[in-house]
């Protein structure tokens, strides 16, 4: 009975993301294509999220995607937690290339069930930007994004980037922090 009330507050968690009233806009911008999926993989430092409606302590975020294969890779998520004294905290994942542009990745053991990582900007050596939208229900949608940078404290926004954030609500974008605590 604990592990199933574990288990059950676990899933809630994780589908407890800030929702918007209504269904997903079409994308704000075409997919990269084509798309050098070589040249995406490696390691992208978390700048700006678009996501959390609940109070996050995690920073310091970095993601690495190795290839496994022609179109396959594992994910590796290292985050530090800022209200335990930057405790190192690690997540694997893996996912695939569904399209050009499109990747489907989840943390879960199975087949990721949708492409959840629709990269609308990218010059590979510096920045990418990605988007994600799932609708819920019938009334209510999730809409995420993320800059990603190559660098942890890049020194200015690429215009791209600055042309997709006006299509976002600033009240919700989340600055990760990247500062001494940060271990990578
Ligand atoms: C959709 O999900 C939201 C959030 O859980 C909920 O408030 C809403 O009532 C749901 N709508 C329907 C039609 O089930």
């Amino acid at each position: 009975m604990k592990i199933l009330c574990f288990l059950l507050i676990l899933s809630v968690t994780a589908i407890n993301a800030r929702l918007f009233e209504g269904q997903c806009r079409p994308l704000i911008a075409p997919v990269v294509d084509p798309f050098n999926y070589k040249l995406y993989l490696g390691k992208w430092y978390e700048i700006l999220w678009y996501d959390d409606e609940y109070e996050t302590f995690d920073e310091c975020i970095v993601f690495t995607y190795d290839p496994t294969s022609t179109d396959a890779f594992d994910m590796t998520l290292d985050l530090q937690e800022a209200n335990h004294d930057f405790a190192h905290q690690q997540y694997k994942g893996h996912g695939v290339l569904s399209n050009p542009g499109e990747l489907s990745t989840t943390f879960g053991s199975g087949i990721p069930s949708r492409v959840n990582h629709y990269v609308l900007a990218t010059d590979y050596e510096h920045y990418a930007f990605v988007w994600d939208c799932f609708n819920v229900n019938s009334t209510h949608y999730n809409e995420r994004m993320w800059y990603f940078d190559r660098e942890a404290n890049p020194s200015q926004r690429p215009s791209e980037v600055e042309n997709l954030l006006t299509y976002f609500d600033p009240q919700y974008i989340r600055t990760t922090y990247h500062g001494k605590e940060c271990l990578y």
